[in-house]
């Protein structure tokens, strides 16, 4: 196997999607979409829109909004105003997601997947999906761009650590090093160190505070569960959907 690049972009905030274009990419928001994201389609939701405003929300659910169609997602991590569901995972049920289409607007974890949409390959990884998402891009062979979702064009802790994890077992599962520019060896590093209690990690993060502060503590234990979804959240075109099992 040949050696593969890892690079790892802590906000989107520099890139564009010219850029992007015909890359490999993951894109990761602990805190919440990613876990939001990967947990809808455990939970049989037909597809997820990714959306990088209100307006076009609304604009695309148009008179699709209704029995088939939801609109979800967050301001402030607060559900938006005449929308069904927030950006919390334990929202996304089965009773409540299976055989839907949501259409998701997110501050951070959403406009960062819209920006890759020319992307080869765009997957979405949270903690949650650690492990199928590694099995993914060890049968890739290829190089990859980590997109971290970050908080608000800025920095945060636990993308970062996630961003870690995922070299960090990739390189395990391949046996060997790989090649990681510095911001991909600066997250292989923050894994190491604030990886080894992923709940404490995010309950002393700044988005974790303030998400319990308003009252989704339970939602941090929800995005710290590694491994409990098999599942790869993949774009195809403008819709994220888990690839069919062969
Ligand atoms: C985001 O995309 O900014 C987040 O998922 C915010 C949240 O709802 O916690």
């Amino acid at each position: 196997m040949g050696k593969i690049n890892i690079d790892v972009h802590f906000t989107p905030v520099y890139l564009d999607e010219m850029q992007l274009k015909d890359r490999n990419i993951v894109v990761i928001d602990v805190l919440r979409a990613s876990t939001t994201i990967a947990t809808a389609l455990h939970n049989g939701a037909r597809e997820i829109i990714p959306v990088s405003s209100i307006e076009n929300a609304v604009k695309i659910s148009g008179n699709l909004f209704g029995d088939v169609t939801l609109r979800a997602g967050e301001r402030n991590a607060r559900m938006i105003e005449g929308f069904n569901l927030g950006n919390s995972p334990r929202e996304y049920s089965e009773e409540i997601v299976k055989g839907k289409s949501i259409i998701f607007v997110t501050t951070n974890g959403s406009a960062a997947i819209v920006k890759g949409k020319h992307a080869r390959h765009l997957v979405v990884a949270g903690f949650v999906n650690m492990l199928p998402v590694v099995t993914f891009l060890n049968q890739l062979q290829a190089d990859v761009t980590i997109i971290c979702a970050g908080k608000e064009n800025r920095f945060c802790i636990e993308d970062a650590v996630c961003a870690g994890r995922l070299i960090n077992e990739l390189e395990r599962v391949r046996g060997e090093e790989m090649t990681l520019d510095d911001g991909g060896l600066a997250a292989s590093v923050l894994d190491r160190y604030y990886g080894t209690n992923l709940l404490w990690m995010l309950e002393n993060c700044d988005h974790g505070k303030y998400l319990a502060e308003i009252g989704y503590a339970d939602d941090l234990q929800a995005c710290a569960v590694l491994n409990q979804l098999d599942i790869v959240p993949t774009l195809y075109g403008n819709v994220i959907r888990a690839p069919k099992k062969t």
